[in-house]
């Protein structure tokens, strides 16, 4: 098999192809029909097939004979523990949450919203909703309680599930504020909170919601999976967008585990009994997708990691992990290499340690720049794969597939799309540009399975913001090219999403907290190069008239109130004090000029601009400020 006749396959005989992959998974009743339209006349994967994700990820591997399998490896160096859950082991916790969630009155359809730090429990409870024919959303613990507010008011969760701590290197983050925080500023209220207490830090049950997972757990009954159709909502995740208002990217049951099972052997060439480690969160998509779901529907053995790359307790925490659990495939951000190497030039720390397990290094999130490929290859002497994918898809869009044909690497190309998807490079006008030409990044349609088919309860919003710009096709909110022999460059967004140590944000989002400072009249929130994150935010600040304050205090109430209303996880870095700001004519700032400018990217004046000599002005502000060079 050729990479070649399998991806001509996927794109000519979509439902041929993918009726073949699905039938590796063990449903309920298998699907006959493959790919359909629902009632907003989206495409759809498997709505007849009848199913349970978790049944699929962990009673499937039980009862064929993985049962004393490692499932869940845990590894926390920031409160020294370590654990290991079997298959048998997951299965007994995951049926007995369900049932704890079944006594709270979770049945299948409800929401549940886990905000959680990276403990197995997050994976348990993950499951068990998804045992339940339920509908989870994951909250990245480094939010702030607005943020969770947000996707509370929108999920309108029956339950919430959290931890009493987090551990961030050696910061103890408890978590129980924050959930009565945003209880409080929601206007939905669940009924119940499940809290994990950890020995690190004891978090009170003061409400009458509020209960303990162990108690709950000492008389809950085991549940057993709740069959749904391949297109039930498995999870929402919600994403930034370029508004405030992330967006709840949906994902369905059926196509979401075919396209998942499928990738392990196809993308990352792992067979069951393989150890997979995502060094991830469980609150983004990577997690999701290949700490919980991908791993254990294909039975291997997936690692929970609570530390960083550097710093717990050094920069050999990867290698020493891969030498104690025998990791054959590691995924990370390549901003978890760029700390590493900051921190160990010349990569001292990877000699010390057997890394002979590991085969293959898998990075996205972000784009690999070629210094940081360089590095990793040279020091680890691994194949360094990139590959590039989107909390909307689930998985990756362009990569080697290995586990197919590998295939020739070059140095800043995310490689070829992956099967199932037809990637085009379009212009303005929606044509598909000829080889070498740099356009948006569209999928023609239909998209494969996984990728999501609606934003959560609001088609409007997904229609508009992915498929009215192009007719036929889905936006990617991603720029680049192909080149002559197809292999894709990604080029960075086009739009007002950033992406800070691997972390996706809004700068639309960010400016909407600018905005709301006393002495702003005006900003414009942009992306700048950072060594180590990849970007970093920084604002420039039009002065209501008669304000007087400096860049430095405003810089410091600015980084507050980000921090406050959308968590430390912003990392904003600057503030500049602006008399003007590059405008159209009817007066709409040109944040796509200044976006560019900052990546150092060509753009071209639009007619409509009001004055060009403003350009300058702001090319030379941003080198005063050594935001560009
Ligand atoms: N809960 C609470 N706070 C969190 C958090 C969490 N889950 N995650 C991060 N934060 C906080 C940090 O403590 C830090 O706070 P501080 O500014 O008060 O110190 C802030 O958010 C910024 O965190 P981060 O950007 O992660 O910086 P760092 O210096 O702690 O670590 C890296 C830098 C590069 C080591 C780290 O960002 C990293 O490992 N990135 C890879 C991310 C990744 O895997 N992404 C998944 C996509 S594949
Ligand atoms: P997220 O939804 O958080 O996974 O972020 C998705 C965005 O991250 C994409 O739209 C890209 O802008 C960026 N991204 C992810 N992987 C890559 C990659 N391999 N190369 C370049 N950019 C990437």
């Amino acid at each position: 098999m050729t990479y070649q006749t399998e991806y001509a396959k996927s794109i000519h005989s979509p439902a041929e192809f993918w009726a073949e992959k699905a039938r590796a998974l063990p449903w309920f009743v298998p699907p006959k029909t493959i790919l359909s339209k629902d009632e907003n006349n989206m495409d759809r994967w498997f709505a007849d097939g009848s199913m349970n994700t978790c049944f699929m990820a962990v009673d499937h591997h039980v009862q064929s004979g993985r049962g004393d399998q490692a499932a869940i490896i845990f590894d926390s160096p920031v409160t020294n523990v370590k654990q290991t859950l079997t298959y048998n082991e997951l299965l007994t916790q995951v049926a007995q949450f369900a049932g704890v969630l079944r006594a709270k009155g979770v049945d299948k359809g409800d929401r549940v919203i886990i905000y959680m730090p990276m403990i197995p429990e997050a994976a348990i409870a993950m499951l068990a909703v998804a045992r339940l024919g339920a509908v989870h959303s994951v909250v990245f613990g480094g939010f702030a309680p607005n943020e969770l507010a947000v996707r509370i008011d929108d999920a309108q969760p029956k339950v919430i599930v959290t931890a009493s701590c987090g551990v961030e290197i050696s910061k103890v983050i408890a978590y129980k504020p924050l959930v009565d925080e945003a209880i409080a500023q929601a206007s939905h209220t669940p009924d119940s909170v499940i809290l994990l207490q950890r020995d690190t830090l004891l978090a009170p049950l003061e409400h009458s919601r509020d209960c303990a997972w162990h108690t709950l757990m000492e008389q809950a009954p085991s549940v057993e999976p709740v069959p749904v159709l391949g297109t039930d909502p498995l999870y929402i995740l919600y994403t930034s967008g370029t508004t405030g208002a992330p967006k709840g990217v949906l994902r369905d049951n059926g196509g979401h585990a075919v396209a998942l099972h499928y990738s392990m052997q196809a993308i990352y060439d792992n067979q069951a009994g393989d150890v997979f480690w995502a060094a991830s969160d469980v609150g983004w998509v990577v997690g999701h997708s290949y700490i919980v779901y991908a791993p254990l529907l294909a039975g291997c053995t997936t690692i929970m990691y609570e530390g960083k790359p550097v710093r717990t307790p050094d920069p050999g925490a990867f290698w020493r992990m891969i030498e104690e659990y025998k990791i054959k495939t590691l995924f990370a951000a390549p901003t978890a290499f760029r700390a590493i190497k900051k921190e160990d030039p010349e990569g001292a720390l990877i000699n010390e340690y057997d890394i002979s397990s590991l085969q293959n290094i898998f990075m996205a999130g972000e784009r690999l720049d070629p210094p940081t490929y360089d590095w990793t290859v040279e020091k680890t002497q691994k194949p360094v794969i990139d590959h590039w994918w989107q909390t909307e898809t689930g998985w990756a869009i362009c990569g080697n597939m290995l586990g197919i044909e590998k295939v020739a690497v070059k140095a800043g190309s995310a490689t070829l799309p992956i099967t199932g998807y037809n990637v085009c490079i379009l212009d303005d006008h929606g044509e598909v540009l000829p080889a070498g030409q740099q356009g948006a990044i569209a999928i023609k349609l239909p998209l494969p399975p996984s990728c999501l088919p609606s934003i959560w309860g609001n088609f409007e919003r997904f229609s508009s913001a992915y498929l009215s710009e192009f007719p036929g096709y889905y936006s990617t909110g991603d720029g680049g090219y192909i080149d002559e022999d197809g292999y894709v460059f990604i080029m960075g967004r086009t739009d007002d999403v950033i992406n800070i140590a691997g972390h996706r944000l809004s700068t639309g989002e960010m400016e909407e907290v600018v905005a709301q400072h006393p002495a702003v009249a005006e900003c414009a929130v942009i992306g700048v190069h950072d060594s180590l994150k990849g970007q970093l935010p920084v604002g420039m600040v039009i002065l209501k008239d008669g304000y007087a304050i400096d860049d430095a205090t405003l810089h410091s109430d600015i980084k507050h109130a980000l921090v406050k209303n959308i968590g430390p996880i912003a990392c904003f870095k600057d503030t500049l004090i602006v008399p003007r700001l590059p405008k159209t004519r009817s007066g709409k700032i040109l944040r796509k000029i200044l976006r560019a400018m900052a990546d150092g990217q060509t753009f071209t004046v639009p007619s409509t601009i009001d004055d060009p000599a403003c350009l300058d002005e702001m090319k030379a502000l941003m080198q005063a400020r050594n935001w560009i060079k």
